[in-house]
């Protein structure tokens, strides 16, 4: 296998205002990660999943900001991960219509959102499939499309999200299977135990859903004013509380460092007031936050150069890695150029001539591009290695227009074979399109 670093592939859905959940849960321990050594991080803002929950143009707009803004504040660095929009890649598009080709509708039928859907209309009386938009059944399909594209080894997500990677490496498999070929590495769920869900304002778990969030990003005053609203019990100043089951407790760990947790721990046995507790919970929340908001409110005012960021990752990356692999794509799956037709098709009663050298373009697992001119099963000419599957195209054209010679083309004989016998054949090839072009 080829020695590249191991590629590390998440996407964001940009839904609403991050909230601290998101950040202790998702943003902070992905930002981590990214700086590991040895990988190629991936990051993408998830706009076109977002089409299947909201219909709203403001709010995918706003909502794509805002995320875009936290990850950059929270530490993502551009210049080390691949920062970009999925909708920037539209070979994902395309890539998605080639699983959906081999996709198994029976596998989408079961995938657990499109499940719960049907299942609530059916709780409802209502038809199987009211109100689902073929967006939300498409959803695993587009989900696989992402992390294929960049042929991602690994994959860090949330529990929810485990069936849609075996679903992404289901549709890789098959793709394989029918074109004959590695085309895709099979992507890995990465699950982070470690990873603290944190509760909100209420108890409950935080999430838009309940409304009891704490933004990110609200200004200082107000985040006092949420963290001073969270529920706690009625006991007094002096009496002793429990830690079990406190989000006051929960929240502090969250921001805390085990030292500090011990001494909190510590003062709710001793029984110290709510007051003073919720004042210390915002000194630790707040040192943290801090500088990241103040680097959140620059981004957000100049949003043109958020803007920028983004699409210089997609630009660079379809550069790199989409567009090169769509073409092999395209052409293993058969969306090929027709001039490039070597099928011979023989006249009723004349026997069908022998089948003329042909030319083979295909990627090692070094990533780099190849050709190779092969008579049957013999390999008549190989070719050295080509950064870019156009290069290696270019010196295919030029030989068979006669205008390289192979003395002077980056390429040599195959094992046991003249260049004589090289030079014959490409020379009949030569004769052949010629007398194509004629007829
Ligand atoms: N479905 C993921 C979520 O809801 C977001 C997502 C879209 C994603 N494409 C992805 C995650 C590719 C990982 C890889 O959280």
């Amino acid at each position: 296998m080829s020695q590249r670093p191991t590629r590390v592939l998440t996407g964001i859905k940009p839904s609403g205002t991050p909230h601290i959940g998101n950040y202790v849960g998702a943003v902070r321990p992905a930002v981590m990660a990214s700086r590991a050594p040895d990988t190629e991080s991936f990051y993408f803002l998830a706009d076109l999943h977002s089409l299947v929950n909201t219909q709203d143009p403001a709010r995918v707009q706003r909502s794509t900001l805002e995320v875009s803004a936290a990850w950059l504040a929270a530490g993502l660095d551009p210049s080390k991960v691949w920062f970009y929009r999925q909708s920037d890649v539209p070979e994902t598009n395309e890539l998605m219509w080639l699983l959906t080709c081999v996709a198994g509708k029976g596998i989408l039928n079961r995938a657990h959102a499109y499940k719960a859907a049907v299942d609530k209309n059916r709780a409802d009386g209502e038809d199987d499939d009211a109100a689902v938009t073929a967006g939300l059944f498409m959803y695993p399909v587009l989900m696989a499309a992402d992390i294929l594209i960049f042929n991602a080894d690994r994959v860090p997500v949330g529990r929810d999200q485990i069936q849609h990677i075996e679903m992404a490496r289901d549709f890789a498999q098959r793709f394989n299977h029918v074109y004959g070929g590695d085309w895709f590495t099979l992507p890995e769920a990465v699950i982070d135990d470690h990873v603290a869900t944190l509760p909100g304002l209420d108890g409950r778990k935080m999430s838009k859903s309940y409304d009891n969030t704490i933004p990110l990003f609200v200004p200082q005053a107000q985040l006092k004013k949420l963290i001073f609203s969270i529920l706690t019990d009625s006991r007094s100043p002096g009496e002793a509380k429990s830690t079990e089951g406190s989000a006051l407790f929960q929240l502090y760990q969250a921001f805390a460092t085990a030292d500090e947790t011990a001494g909190f721990a510590q003062a709710f046995a001793d029984g110290i007031g709510w007051g003073d507790a919720k004042q210390q919970l915002f000194d630790v929340v707040e040192r943290e936050i801090a500088p990241m908001r103040e680097r959140y409110e620059a981004l957000i005012a100049r949003p043109g150069d958020i803007e920028d960021i983004l699409r210089d990752g997609g630009r660079l990356l379809r550069e790199r890695y989409a567009t090169p692999l769509l073409q092999q794509l395209r052409d293993a799956v058969g969306l090929r150029d027709l001039g490039a037709a070597t099928t011979v098709v023989s006249d009723a009663g004349v026997e069908a001539k022998a089948a003329p050298p042909v030319f083979k373009q295909y990627r090692e697992a070094d990533g780099r591009f190849y050709f190779k001119l092969v008579d049957g099963d013999r390999v008549l000419l190989q070719s050295t290695a080509f950064d870019a599957p156009r290069d290696a195209g270019q010196v295919i054209a030029r030989l068979r227009r006669g205008e390289l010679a192979l003395s002077d083309a980056p390429a040599a004989p195959g094992e046991g074979v003249d260049l004589e016998t090289v030079q014959a054949a490409l020379e009949a090839l030569v004769a052949a399109d010629a007398e194509k072009a004629a007829s």
